[in-house]
């Protein structure tokens, strides 16, 4: 089976951004792939979190994928802090990484900007962690939304990098981007993405925001002033309403078409209820799943220990080859 890995920072609470671009993509892989789920806990200490709230982030992050359907029985579920061969081989990529490289990410130019107090030289090297995690398992795809693609290009190059020095080390892989929802957009500005750092919380849905609070933030979004307020899918003439599109579209199974020919002559009003519902629904037996798990820290133990337990027995050959070709010295 081809290998895939993907993973989410628990800096927050997870978005509906996350859900679409990432989550729900993961969910039909299991079957198909060799799936390796993570959280990315090492990343998110890139901006400062507060210890207990974050401890618990990464708690509600873990019941949030199994709620949402990530099942442990099939995929390697993990918390990266618990497989310490991301740390030890992200520093060895670090070295085969040109600041000139980390200078164009464009997350980094928008974080040190937004961090600007706090531009710290993890929040530079993070594309070289990112780049050990998918390397560490020889991934084959990355399901990811359209933000991480310029991350993915890079580990792309790191690996072809390395391979060319060393041999063949690492699986250069590929992005997995979705058609639909790869860019869910701020409901208050949609020309910009839906981020659970957004200053504004009418800005996201988070996956915990209970139904009351997703329809009014959906009723509350932003829509596109023209003269006739016509509903039709454009991300540029009607980032407001294409957006309210998208969601529903992926809560109901619905294509984009068939939403759009049922809006003629209809209004905003209309789109913003039917997308209301239709994320409600769509969240409501997530969230009953979520519940009992959250509560039951034991269980979610279990799934970290078995996760990553799992998770190292392979990076661990990943990164016994590295430090081979390096020439560093095992013991015997
Ligand atoms: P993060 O935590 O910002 O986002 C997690 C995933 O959700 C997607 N996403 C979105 N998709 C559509 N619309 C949005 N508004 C939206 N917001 C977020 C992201 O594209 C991502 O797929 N660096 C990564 C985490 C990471 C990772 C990895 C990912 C660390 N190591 C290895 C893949 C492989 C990040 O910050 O994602």
């Amino acid at each position: 089976k081809p290998i895939v890995l993907s993973g989410i920072q628990p800096s927050g609470s997870l978005t509906i951004g996350n859900y679409i671009g990432a989550i729900n993509q993961w969910i039909d892989m299991q079957n198909d792939y060799d799936c390796h789920f993570m959280l990315a806990d090492l990343h998110a200490i890139t901006v400062r979190q507060e210890p207990k709230q974050f401890t618990n982030q990464v708690l509600d992050g873990l019941a949030m994928y199994i709620a949402c359907g990530l099942d442990p029985e099939k995929s390697t579920i993990f918390v990266q802090s618990q497989v310490p061969e991301h740390a030890q081989l992200a520093w060895a990529l670090n070295c085969y990484t040109q600041m000139g490289e980390l200078n164009r990410m464009t997350q980094f130019k928008d974080k040190s900007t937004k961090y600007a107090n706090n531009t710290n030289a993890g929040l530079y090297t993070y594309p070289a962690l990112m780049a050990a995690d998918i390397l560490l398992y020889q991934a084959n795809a990355v399901p990811v939304g359209d933000d991480q693609k310029q991350h993915l290009e890079l580990t792309r190059d790191i690996a072809n990098r390395f391979n060319n020095l060393y041999g063949e080390i690492f699986t250069v892989p590929e992005p997995f981007i979705p058609q639909f929802g790869a860019r869910v957009m701020s409901l208050q500005e949609p020309t910009k993405k839906m981020s659970k750092s957004d200053d504004n919380p009418k800005a996201f849905i988070l996956l915990s925001d209970t139904p009351k609070q997703i329809a009014k933030k959906i009723k509350a979004s932003v829509t596109d002033s023209d003269e006739q307020a016509r509903i039709y899918f454009d991300r540029d003439e009607k980032p407001g309403v294409s957006n309210l599109l998208t969601l529903q579209s992926v809560a109901t199974g619905k294509s984009i078409d068939e939403l759009v020919a049922g809006y003629e002559g209809k209004m905003y009003g209309h789109l913003k209820v039917d997308t209301a519902d239709a994320v409600v629904a769509m969240m409501e037996p997530i969230q009953q799943r979520y519940q009992a798990l959250r509560e039951d820290e034991a269980a979610l133990q279990a799934i970290m220990a078995k996760g990553a337990a799992r998770a190292s027995e392979q990076a661990s050959k990943t990164l016994s080859k590295v430090y081979d070709v390096l020439g560093f010295i095992r013991l015997k």
